[in-house]
């Protein structure tokens, strides 16, 4: 359990809950034509990724590091990029597609690393995240076309 694997789970930790929280701003605030359909869009993807932020900060005290929770800490880990502003439904659509396939590439570095530390549990979890984060990408593509 290296600081490296440790340093880079935060980032993906953060980063994911930026992600979670930046899809739940789209799913209050989205409006437009295609408004029930985005809203529950939305809703079906934040639901899931909140769904296993207490896993992984869970999985960061395991490997002997303690679990960040809060705005500064966030901000400076985190590599998904904030969002003010109220977008159209589109892009929305766009940038949490943007940062979903951000969040593949980011989890997959950290997954790299619990590989190679022989962290089998955590990177077997991590996998599942890629593979969760590749599921909410192809919904939001599928959606923009
Ligand atoms: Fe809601």
């Amino acid at each position: 359990m290296s600081d490296q694997l440790i340093k880079a789970a935060k980032i993906g930790f953060a980063s994911q809950y930026s992600f979670f929280l930046k899809a739940a701003f789209f799913h209050w605030n989205v409006e437009g034509i295609n408004f029930q359909e985005l809203h529950a869009l939305f809703e079906r993807i934040y639901t899931e990724v909140y769904g296993t932020v207490d896993d992984f900060a869970e999985k960061i005290r395991t490997l002997g590091g303690y679990a960040p929770a809060s705005n500064s800490r966030f901000s400076m880990l985190t590599q998904i990029e904030d969002e003010t502003e109220i977008l159209s439904a589109e892009a929305m659509v766009a940038e949490l597609l943007q940062d979903a396939d951000h969040m593949v590439t980011i989890i997959k570095k950290v997954y790299d690393i619990a590989e190679a530390e022989g962290e089998h549990g955590f990177s077997n979890f991590l996998a599942e995240r890629m593979d969760a984060f590749r599921k909410h990408a192809w919904m939001l593509r599928a959606t923009l076309k």
